[in-house]
Order: C-alpha cells, then structure tokens, then sequence
C-alpha cells in the first residue's frame, strides 16, 4: 500500500479527487459550511450518525464533493486506541469494494495529530496487508494508496515518515512468519537476511554447521542434529553510529519449525509451530525499517535458525551437551529447545561488548496462559532497560507487561547429571525460561521478551501480527534520543564541563 500526507480541509476535501473519503469525525466536532460538514451535522442531528469510534456512515454522490464515495467515521475521543478502531471499520467496510484510492481525513482530529497519524497509518497497513506467497491467485484486493490529509503536512511529516516505514517492516515480518516451514527454511530465512543485506548500512552474515561447530554451540547443534535442514546463524549488522560505539543487540529465535522433537507435540495445531520463527522475523523486521529510518546507532540482530525435529538422529530427552559458555546443559525436554538455540546465541553477543541484548522469542505456552494475546512477557536483569522497553511498549500500543525473575524460580532448574536442565516444574513456565535465558545473560544488560501470545493470532484470521516490530522501533528510536552523540561526549570531556541534556532532534 501506498501512502501520501496532504494539507485538507474539510472544504479542499470536496474537491479531492478519489474513489472514496473517509472523514475522521470526533465527539467535539466542529462542522464549517462546506457540503461534508452539512452531512455530518445533519445526521448527527437527526441521530442516523453518531461519532463514536468505528460507526460509519455512507453517501454516494453527495452534492459538491468529487469523490463518488464519502464514509463519515466516528472516532469518539480521538484516542490512539479509537483512531485504530475507527480505521479498521472503515477499511473493513472497503473489502471488497472496487476503490483503488481513498482519502483519509484526519484533520477534524484536535491535538495528538503525530499519534493520529502514525496510529491511522499502521492501522491502513494492517488492514491493507494480505499474504498470498503461497496462494496460486494473487488476492483480489484493490486498495493501493491512502491520502491522509491532515491540517498541517509540515508538521505530521516526521511521524507520517516513521510510521510508513513501521509499516513496511511490519508486512516484511508478518511475510515470513506467515510463510509455511516449507517456504521459510533456515536457508530461506537466511535468504531473507541477505537481501535485507543490500539496504544502506546493512551488513549480513551467515554461518554454517560448520561454522557453528567450530564456535562450539553444542545447544544450538543439538536442537538441530534431528533435521534434515542445515542450521543457520544469521548475523546483521546495522552501522548507523561511528563503529567505535558499543551496539544495541537484537536476538530474535528462529525455530523455522517445532515439532518438538523425541518430546513431540501433540497434532492438533501443530502447524502453527511454523510460526515458532516471530522473533526472528521481528527482528528481520526492525532491521528493514532501521535501514529506512537510517537512525543514528548501531544496532546487531543474531537469529538462531533451525527445525526442531524428531529423528533416529534427534537428541534424546536426558542427553547433556555443553554449551558455548561451557555450561552443561541436561535437555529433559526436547520441546524446550527455544531456550537452547538462545542461551548460545547470548553467549556468542558477547563478542560485540553490546549497550543491551534484548532477545525476542515465542518461548513459552505458560506466556500465553499468563498474558495471553495481550501483552508480551517482559523480564529484564536491568532496571533501566526495563524501563526503555516498557516506555516504548507504551507509545507504540505494542504492550507488554514486566515478569519476575527471583533467584528462587531458578530451583527446578537443578539436576543431578549437569549444570543446569533445560525444564523446571510445570508451575510460572514463562519465568523458569526466563531464568534459565538469564544465566548466559550476566555480561550485559539483558531483557527477554516471550511473544509466544502476541506474535500470531489463531482461528480464523490465523497469521502472524508483527508484533514486537513496532516496540522494538520505539526502543531503538528511543535509544538515539538518550544516547549522548560521540562528538559531544567527547568535547565535554575536554572542556571538563559536566554533560547537560543537549537538544536532539528525533531521527
Ligand atoms: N514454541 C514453543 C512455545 C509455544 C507453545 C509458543 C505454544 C506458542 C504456543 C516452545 O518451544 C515450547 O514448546 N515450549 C514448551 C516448554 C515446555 C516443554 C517446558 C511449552 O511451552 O510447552
Ligand atoms: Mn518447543
Ligand atoms: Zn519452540
């Protein structure tokens, strides 16, 4: 989908050219003399149209307005959550319909036009997105361009600008989480890197079974050594800062496919095991709009890719192998395999001395009893960290919710043949995981973000949400803004004045 940001009135509205327009329209709507206000204050009068969010109300050929199609869209308050409602309705109310290009206005909104306009965007994006990879027809869907028209273009272009590349990183996630095991094999995704290689100040690499031996991931390996698939280790490299500056890591798992192994699953529902790679196509994601918004920081995503399946090769439940951190590792259960490709791919960011690791993974079934398709789960060793990631969960609507890590959930994790076993009791599952992830995470600040409720929706609008790409934006995007600029750090050092908030614009 296409997006263009426009100065409208309610009055330039009706000379627009467009297939249809759709008026945003809140409780404390003002109308002016023009033939789209006398609509609105007409059937709000007569109560055939109320402005609560998501009511619609259509005319066709209305006098005085060039487009065929006019949709008023109640909004009610205006809020982030009501613009999303609203936008979907009436874009619900499109499906199908012949429009190739629709008029979105916002301007009857009051204040808040930057959130208005990112949350109307994401929500087009949203509704606009259709997977058809593996489709032998590609859908029928026709609209391809959305205007929002707004009461002041110049100032709504910085947040119309982020958010269409959230949307672009949005779909690219949602594509290859959506894509059948078949279609996204460790290969393939790593395919999906090495394209993403080609945007500005992208470097990828890519590590084989060989490689990965030599590096000594006997965690990682041992998941692996039932698939036929060969594993890869996916390294991308974002260089937006001088190289001297330490990274912010991301760390997304990659599990093209969970069975479960010799632990197998059960068969029911199985298929949505190929959406066991959300954290990694999240950070897949958040790369392609890093590549976009070309923000002023470095930033590593590492993906651990394989299958988790059960072969005559498969590891076995009570087998030990020895991670790269040296720790041994008993695997009880050869379903908690997200927690091995993990703990080595925390042990391997060491080498990047990192600002931060954040990984990010549909971990756990007990995170999905516990937040279900709400909020993620958010653990953190780090207080301020913590604190970043739930400011960012909270001005992008990607929730999460902070879970504890007492050393005491760390009691089942002990066993008599290995450092550590890689399953706990049944009871606060989300959290033994965590505290498992956590003993590879001492070297740096750490979070943990269990997506295994938020990533995909089940039934019958089954598919991957996107979800944590927009979070991970905002903490990112956050990260400039707090990070002293290296030029200024070090002038203040010379100078021997103490650091001040210098201003800094967002990127
Ligand atoms: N990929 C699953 C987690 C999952 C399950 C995500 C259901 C979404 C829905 C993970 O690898 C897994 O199988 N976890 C086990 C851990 C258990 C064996 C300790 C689980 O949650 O059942
Ligand atoms: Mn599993
Ligand atoms: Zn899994």
């Amino acid at each position: 989908m296409d997006f263009e940001l426009k100065t409208l009135t309610l009055g330039s509205l009706c000379t627009e050219k467009s297939d249809a327009l759709l008026v945003l329209l809140p409780q404390d709507f003002h109308p002016g003399g023009d033939p789209l206000s006398l609509m609105a204050a007409g059937a709000l009068k007569s109560g055939d149209f109320e402005n609560k969010p998501g009511r619609l109300l259509g005319a066709y050929r209305l006098p005085g307005v060039k487009a065929g199609r006019v949709m008023l869209v109640g909004v009610g308050d205006g809020s982030t959550k009501n613009v999303r409602t609203a936008v979907g309705a009436a874009l619900g109310a499109l499906k199908g319909s012949n429009v190739q290009t629709a008029v979105l206005f916002l301007g009857a909104l009051g204040d808040a036009m930057a959130d208005s306009v990112r949350t109307a965007v994401v929500a087009c994006g949203e509704a606009g997105y259709t997977y058809s990879t593996t489709k032998s027809k590609s859908s029928p869907e026709k609209l391809g361009r959305v205007v929002l028209g707004v009461g002041d273009e110049a100032a709504a272009t910085a947040a119309f600008t982020k958010a269409v590349a959230l949307v672009r990183g949005l779909d690219f996630a949602k594509e290859w989480a959506n894509r059948p095991a078949n279609h996204a094999t460790p290969a393939q995704l790593a395919g999906a890197a090495k394209g993403l290689g080609k945007l500005p100040r992208i470097k990828v690499e890519i590590l084989g079974p060989k490689e990965v031996e030599k590096l000594g991931m006997g965690a990682f390996m041992a998941v692996a050594q039932g698939a036929a698939e060969p594993l890869r280790l996916i390294v991308l490299r974002y260089t937006g800062a001088p190289r001297t500056e330490a990274p912010h890591v991301l760390i997304g798992k990659g599990i093209t496919f969970d069975t479960g192994g010799i632990s197998i699953k059960p068969a029911a529902e199985m298929d949505e095991m190929k959406f066991d790679m959300c954290g990694a196509a999240s950070v897949l994601g958040t790369f392609r709009v890093l590549a976009e918004l070309q923000p002023r920081l470095n930033v590593v995503g590492v993906i651990p890719a394989c299958e988790n399946m059960p072969d005559g090769r498969a590891v076995k439940p009570g087998d030990v192998v020895t991670s790269m951190s040296g720790q041994t590792i008993e695997i009880l259960n050869t379903d908690a395999e997200g927690r091995l490709v993990l703990c080595d791919a925390l042990t391997y960011v060491e080498r990047f001395k990192p600002k931060a690791v954040v990984d990010i993974a549909t971990l756990t079934g007990a995170c999905v009893v516990a937040l279900g398709g709400v909020r993620s789960g958010l653990f953190s060793n780090d207080e301020s960290l913590a604190r970043a990631l739930a400011d960012a969960s909270a001005s992008s609507q990607d929730l999460c919710w902070r879970m504890p890590l007492d050393e005491d959930y760390a009691e089942g994790l002990k066993t008599n043949f290995a450092d550590v076993a890689n399953i706990a009791g049944r009871a606060a599952g989300a959290v033994t995981a965590a505290k498992f992830l956590q003993r590879f995470a001492s070297k740096f600040p750490w979070a943990h973000l269990d997506i295994a409720g938020t990533a995909w929706k089940s039934g019958s609008s089954k598919g991957a949400t996107g979800r944590p790409v927009a979070l991970l934006v905002d903490y990112l995007m956050g990260q400039v803004l707090t990070d002293t600029p290296f030029e200024a750090t070090s002038k203040l050092v010379k100078s021997g004045k103490k650091p001040q908030a210098t201003p800094k614009t967002r990127a």
